[in-house]
């Protein structure tokens, strides 16, 4: 199947992760691309400048919620692959107004499905059987794991992972929605035969990163001289993976997972978040220190109280996509975060540019509203 061109398309192809899909689809692959986005204030096409000019590119301002709008872009394109990632994605946002949530993360994905299904029934034999609906989605659908420090380890002495056959449990309306879009996704297979596949990834970061989550904001804030906000004590554990990576792990499972397979993708990398901010401000003491008698970044690390509900550990195993399709992350965190930092000491007008003056970095998702 990834020897032959095809149209894929990509839904929310302007955002964080979707811009990296799209990127790497047409510099490193034959495909063509039709990227269906809304352009909510996550979705950017400054992130997608390198490659919009190609042939190969297409893109549709187009709500997933609009039935009507989906079905013609389906019969325009006649795409061969779908990969779904358009979605509102934002913890603390969907603690403020969750309804955004329920409509784009689980109204949204419906619409999609019942567009993929009439279009992918209408198809000639040959085109059905290689049509695939791939549902992006995250890890935080799980919940969350035993810490290290409430010391819950097994015989070995190991603290478990997410597998793939890990029950759902999600803890904000942001995983809530996207579990209820996973089961959507997985009955569309089992009940109508839809070829879907479904992975669920762990904490994306790179460049590109809307200034609202952690990594972005720290070094922005850091920059500006601006309080490094941790949420409460710091200790939550998140497993961390380039985007790039994502993205080609994501590649490879649409064109080459098998259907109704899920895929769990992690990048072996546990981090507590207080661990993180120290790194990303010792990155950013060698490649812009503050200049003398300022002291170091970490100076700014401020706590402030926790997220209510926040899950304490995530981590991924990853083992299946590596052994059934031989993906394996080649950045390590460190080599992953320096570039990060630099992307954005370089990327400045980027920055700027994508906070329209609705988002100024304040605090969202305290739970006070
Ligand atoms: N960021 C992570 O760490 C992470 C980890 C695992 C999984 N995921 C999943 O990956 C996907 C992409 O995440 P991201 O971080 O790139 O998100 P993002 O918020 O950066 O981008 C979302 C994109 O979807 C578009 N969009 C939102 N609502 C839409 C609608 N109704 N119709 C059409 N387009 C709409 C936005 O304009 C934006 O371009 C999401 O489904 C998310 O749940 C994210």
């Amino acid at each position: 199947m990834q020897d032959s061109a095809l149209k894929i398309l990509v839904t929310g192809g302007a955002g964080f992760i979707g811009s990296a899909v799209v990127r790497h689809l047409i510099n490193d692959t034959i495909h063509s691309v039709v990227n269906l986005d809304k352009l909510t204030y996550a979705g950017n096409l400054e992130s997608l400048v390198t490659v919009s000019d190609s042939s190969r590119y297409a893109f549709e301002q187009v709500d997933i919620c609009d039935a009507a709008a989906v079905k013609r872009v389906f019969a325009e394109h006649q795409p061969d692959l779908i990969m779904h990632l358009a979605a509102e994605s934002h913890v603390d946002r969907s603690i403020d107004g969750p309804g955004e949530f329920i409509q784009t993360n689980v109204v949204g994905t419906y619409v999609l499905l019942e567009a993929a299904r009439a279009y992918w029934q209408q198809l000639d034999e040959s085109r059905k059987g290689r049509f695939r609906f791939h549902h992006i989605s995250t890890d935080e659908v799980y919940g969350d794991l035993p810490h290290p420090n409430d010391s819950v380890a097994d015989g070995d002495g190991e603290l478990p992972l997410f597998t793939e056959t890990t029950a759902y449990a999600p803890s904000s309306p942001y995983s809530a929605s996207k579990a209820g879009s996973d089961h959507l996704v997985r009955a569309w297979h089992r009940t109508y035969g839809l070829p879907v596949v479904v992975t669920n990834c762990s904490n994306n970061y790179g460049p590109y990163h809307f200034p609202e989550k952690l990594i972005p904001l720290v070094i922005l804030n850091a920059l500006e001289g601006k309080p490094l906000p941790i949420y409460g004590a710091g200790d939550q554990i998140r497993d961390w993976l380039y985007v790039e990576d994502h993205a080609r792990a994501l590649v490879l499972v649409a064109t080459q997972g098998v259907n109704g397979e899920t895929y769990n993708i992690g990048g072996h990398n546990e981090k507590q978040n207080i661990e993180v901010v120290q790194t990303i401000c010792s990155i950013l003491d060698e490649l812009a220190p503050r200049g003398a008698g300022a002291g170091s970044y970490s100076d700014l690390i401020t706590h402030v109280s926790d997220r209510p509900g926040h899950d304490r550990r995530y981590a991924i195993d990853a083992d299946k996509i590596g052994r059934e399709l031989g993906w394996t992350p080649q950045e390590t965190f460190e080599t992953g975060l320096r570039k990060t930092v630099q992307w954005y000491l370089d990327n400045q007008p980027w920055c700027q540019r994508v906070q329209d003056g609705s988002y100024q970095r304040e605090r969202l998702g305290a739970g006070l509203e």
